[in-house]
């Protein structure tokens, strides 16, 4: 809780004009609001709906001289977030948000929460009453210490049952001290209009239901069917027909509610509508993306056509400078840019390459020059991947159209298959350590004026010299030879004595790809600044061990040498990306059990999915046992509801780094190459293959060479290179000669088989009953027999029938992945307590 506070603090003391966006059928859309005193509650009087966040923060409403009646906003959606942070003197929201319907959670505060009411000494109820839904993004009620009602709020409901919406609600009024719905605790006999589900005394939470909800089509989902089995339409939140929908999911359409725009403009992320009306509300129908803008975006410049429209019109005109993302807003859906482009992007600790793509990706001509310099994290210029022509009107220093030095990663120019037409001006390459020459000098055919590419322009001494070059690249095949839900052994094919002369080891590339189209530069921004994760093995075995990887995840992989220095050439042999799969295993616990009654006899419970699966989870087991209750416990009761929010991963189960640990990404990415400035060598490889054999032209050759090596026993004392025998046993001795040198090498490659073993886990026992000796016998497992109800691994609710009344139940739940043995996960629990017959009685009655 402690950590949401210095980020809260940030939004202190914002001040902006807040304008209305549009009106449209009488209802007027504000842009996000920020409220810090009672008097910027103005800003919202006359919205209807909020395109962006409301934030009430800070506010003090024991200040000033006011009537209640007068905050009262008519906000009945809000796109992203709502936020109300230490606002003092703030009993309910009732009054300021008394139509709030849905919060969508579009973008949401800290990218996770749509609802957050924190520290609030005074607030006594929620009271959004006419709320139904939190579309997207967490829910976090905490620290409130005078808050009821948080407990008697169907949150479940409230987020349409998501399995990826979480809730969480902490270190408000305890449950035990609040009153019930419909009154006061002790007075039952007030209970009237009692409801499970209230926002305070007098508003019972609202809840729509499908017509129908049980045995529809599974294809129907929790938006439940019609009457006639028709699923209900996913695009309306409150009920069946998108039609007669009232709350649309997506975008309210002309004629009921729709998916997305078609045909017509989108206004304020809700709502879709015709050119005409665009333009009646003075904005601007944009063609691409079809919206319905109030000014042309970025370089767009306003134009009027020729029956006097405005229209937005894409104008880049002038001479860019990239040095940061910021830089290319100018750029955005540039065609031609009228003038030239120099990027320069020298801060390598920005991710900028994918912005790049996308605001370069519709550019087809450059009128003048490009230049690109000092920027290290590029690899390609492939982020101008539909640029056709550099018309070099205007050039660098009068004669370069295309100006590229000092890019310390740059590996190509332009895909394969790609040419991009030079109209008039030279090439000019310098300092790009990595790009062969070979590939600036295919861009010769690209210059229009036919002008050959001189040294001095283009020199092979200052491009490309830290990268072999040429056809001499070589190929490491890998392969995968073992692996465990966490680990993979790849072995390599066995290095020749010249590679294992001057091999040092290898690099090991890996990284998640939970699709197989992953390539080499993806993500790769030079400086390490990517993210595959390395693995440096630098020994010359030629088996490794890639560990803490997470289980049931597929990964991309590739291999790189790592030789010594000579002068400046350098031949890494790499190998082609290629992929695994880690094997299933024991999953995390469900991530939170709930539970509720509305009947005595029955708990209704819902669980969320582990947040590790690590496999496909095939089924849940569920227990259930009455509890007795002591005195002390019940007492704390009111923190039993805490618990079953709370029993997050009771006892985690490590399954390697996860994403969301703050180290997971930031692990050691520094490239070898930088921390060792001198791996860099020549290639003698390819003129001089296999030379220690094939040199050898006769026996007594060999003999003079490798007298040492060559076995005694075989050894003639007087060779007599005439006698053909002799000469025959020779070719023999030389043939063995080879086959245990190159043994020798082998066995340098293979010596650590036994450090590289993968641990598998042991099998099920043929014998269920095998005591502890027969299974260390045996080296297998007995699958213990967990008793519970199973479920299948897509449900996750379940009714508990034919139980006592008022009574509390310990309930516990276990998923369990298939093809794991013992493959279930620790227990989550969860006391829930069943209802009272006289609440249902009463209950029945409203
Ligand atoms: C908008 O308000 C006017 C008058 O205030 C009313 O005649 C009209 O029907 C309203 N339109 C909608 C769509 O509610
Ligand atoms: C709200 O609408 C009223 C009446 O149209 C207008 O007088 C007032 O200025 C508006 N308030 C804001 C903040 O726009
Ligand atoms: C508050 O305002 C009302 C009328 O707007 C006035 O009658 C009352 O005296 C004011 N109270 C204070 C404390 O200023
Ligand atoms: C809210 O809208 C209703 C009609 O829809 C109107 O009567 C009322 O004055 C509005 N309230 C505010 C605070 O604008
Ligand atoms: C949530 O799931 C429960 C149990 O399946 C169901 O009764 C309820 O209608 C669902 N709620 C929504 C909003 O779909
Ligand atoms: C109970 O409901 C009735 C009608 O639905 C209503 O008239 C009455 O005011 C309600 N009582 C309370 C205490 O909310
Ligand atoms: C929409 O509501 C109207 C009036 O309630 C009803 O006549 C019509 O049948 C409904 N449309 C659909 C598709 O159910
Ligand atoms: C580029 O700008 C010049 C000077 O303003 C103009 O004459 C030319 O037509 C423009 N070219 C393109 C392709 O827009
Ligand atoms: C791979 O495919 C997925 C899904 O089709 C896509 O989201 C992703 O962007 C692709 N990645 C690359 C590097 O092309
Ligand atoms: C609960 O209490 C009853 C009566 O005191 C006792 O018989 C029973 O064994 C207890 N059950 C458990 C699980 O402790
Ligand atoms: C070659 O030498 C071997 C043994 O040294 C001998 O037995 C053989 O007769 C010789 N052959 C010829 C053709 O001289
Ligand atoms: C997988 O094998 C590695 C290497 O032997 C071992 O460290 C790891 O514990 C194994 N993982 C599991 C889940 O057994």
């Amino acid at each position: 809780m402690g950590h949401l506070v210095p980020l809260l603090l940030v939004f202190f003391g914002f001040g902006a004009p807040w304008p209305v966006l549009a009106r449209t059928d009488n209802q007027t859309a504000c842009g996000s609001l920020e409220i810090n005193e009672i008097a910027d509650f103005r800003k919202m009087q006359n919205c209807t709906y909020v395109v962006g966040h409301i934030r009430l923060a800070h506010v003090d409403f024991t200040a000033g001289n006011y009537s209640l009646e007068s905050l009262a906003s008519n906000v009945s959606e809000i796109s992203d977030y709502l936020m109300v942070y230490r606002c003092n003197g703030l009993l309910t929201l009732q009054k300021i948000f008394p139509r709030l319907r849905i919060i969508r959670g579009q973008a949401q505060l800290f990218d996770k929460y749509a609802l957050v009411v924190y520290e609030n000494r005074n607030l006594r109820e929620l009271g959004l009453v006419e709320l139904l839904r939190v579309q997207k993004g967490f829910i976090r009620i905490e620290s409130n210490p005078m808050l009821c009602f948080v407990e008697t709020i169907d949150w479940m409901y409230l987020m349409g049952n998501a399995t990826e919406q979480h809730y969480s609600l902490k270190h408000n009024k305890p449950h035990g001290q609040c009153p019930w719905c419909g009154g006061p605790l002790a007075e039952f006999d007030f209970l009237k209009n009692a409801s499970e589900h209230c926002w305070n005394l007098n508003a019972a939470q609202l809840r729509p239901q499908p017509p129908r909800s049980k045995d529809c089509p599974p294809a129907c989902g929790i938006s439940g069917c019609d009457n006639a089995g028709i699923c209900c339409d996913h695009n309306c939140v409150t009920g069946c027909y998108s039609q007669n929908c009232s709350l649309c999911a997506n975008y309210q359409g002309k004629s009921g509610c729709v998916n997305q725009c078609i045909a017509s403009y989108e206004i304020n992320r809700r709502q879709c509508i015709s050119k005409r009306e665009c333009k009646d509300l003075g904005r601007i129908p944009l063609v691409r993306g079809y919206q319905c803008v109030k000014k042309c975006p970025g370089n767009q410049k306003k134009v009027l056509d020729a029956k006097g429209m405005i229209q937005c019109q894409v104008e880049c005109k002038g001479d860019f400078h990239v040095k940061s993302a910021a830089d290319l807003e100018d750029l955005q859906d540039c065609l031609t840019i009228n003038g030239s482009l120099t990027i320069e992007l020298t801060n390598i600790k920005e991710k900028i390459v994918e912005a790049l793509e996308n605001a370069l990706v519709s550019v087809k001509e450059i009128t003048g020059y490009l230049k690109v310099i000092h920027s290290a994290q590029l690899m390609s210029l492939t982020f101008l991947q539909n640029l056709d022509s550099i018309r070099g009107d205007k050039l660098v220093e009068n004669k370069y159209a295309l100006f590229v030095v000092n890019n310390y990663h740059l590996e190509h120019i332009w895909p394969p298959n790609h040419h991009v037409i030079i109209q008039r001006g030279m090439l000019f390459f310098h300092l790009n350590p990595r790009l062969c020459y070979e590939k600036i000098h295919q861009l010769q055919s690209s210059l229009k004026s036919g002008e050959n590419i001189s040294v001095a322009d283009v020199s092979p001494n200052s491009n490309g010299e830290r990268v072999i070059c040429g056809d001499g690249v070589r190929s490491l095949k890998p392969v995968v030879e073992d692996l465990n839900s966490t680990a993979v052994r790849i072995i390599m094919d066995y290095m020749d004595w010249d590679g294992m002369e001057t091999l040092i080891g290898y690099s090991y590339y890996y990284k998640e790809a939970p699709q197989q189209n992953v390539t080499m530069y993806d993500g790769r921004h030079g400086c390490g600044h990517d993210n595959w994760l390395m693995d440096i093995s630098p020994n010359k075995s030629r088996r490794h061990v890639i560990r803490n990887l997470k289980p049931y995840t597929q990964y991309a992989y590739f291999v790189k040498t790592l030789t010594r220095t000579d002068y400046h050439i350098q031949i890494d042999a790499y190998s082609k990306i290629a992929y695994f799969q880690t094997l299933p295993d024991r999953p995390s616990p469900v991530v939170r059990i709930r539970g509720s009654s509305e009947i005595s006899s029955q708990i209704l419970l819902h669980w969320w999915p582990p947040s590790r699966p690590n496999g496909i989870i095939k089924k849940y087991l569920l227990t259930y046992e009455k509890q007795n209750v002591t005195k002390e416990v019940k007492d704390v009761s009111a923190s039993i509801a805490d618990l079953d929010c709370d029993c997050v991963d009771v006892l985690p189960y490590y399954s390697g780094p996860q994403p969301d640990d703050e180290d997971y990404y930031n692990k050691d990415q520094i490239t070898y190459e930088d921390a060792l400035p001198n791996l860099i060598y020549v290639s003698r490889y390819y003129d001089n293959r296999r030379k220690e054999f094939d040199k050898v032209v006769d026996y007594e050759h060999l003999l003079t060479m490798k007298k040492k090596e060559v076995p005694t026993t075989l050894a003639p004392t007087n060779p007599v290179l005439t006698n053909k025998t002799l000469v025959k046993k020779a070719a023999e001795t030389y043939e063995m000669f080879r086959m245990k040198s190159e043994m020798r090498h082998k066995d340098m490659q293979d010596f650590d088989r036994e450090k590289c073993k993968i641990r598998h886990a042991m099998p099920k026992c043929q014998n269920s009953h095998a005591s502890v000796v027969q299974q260390v016998e045996e080296k297998c497992v007995v699958e213990e027999t967990l008793n519970g109800i199973e479920l299948p691994g897509n449900q996750h609710f379940y009714y508990i029938f034919n139980l006592e009344p008022e009574t509390y139940y310990r309930v516990t739940v276990r998923a369990c992945v298939d093809g794991v043995v013992n493959g279930c996960s620790n227990p989550a629990e969860a006391l829930v307590k069943t209802t009272g017959l006289r609440i249902e009685r009463l209950m029945k009655d409203v």
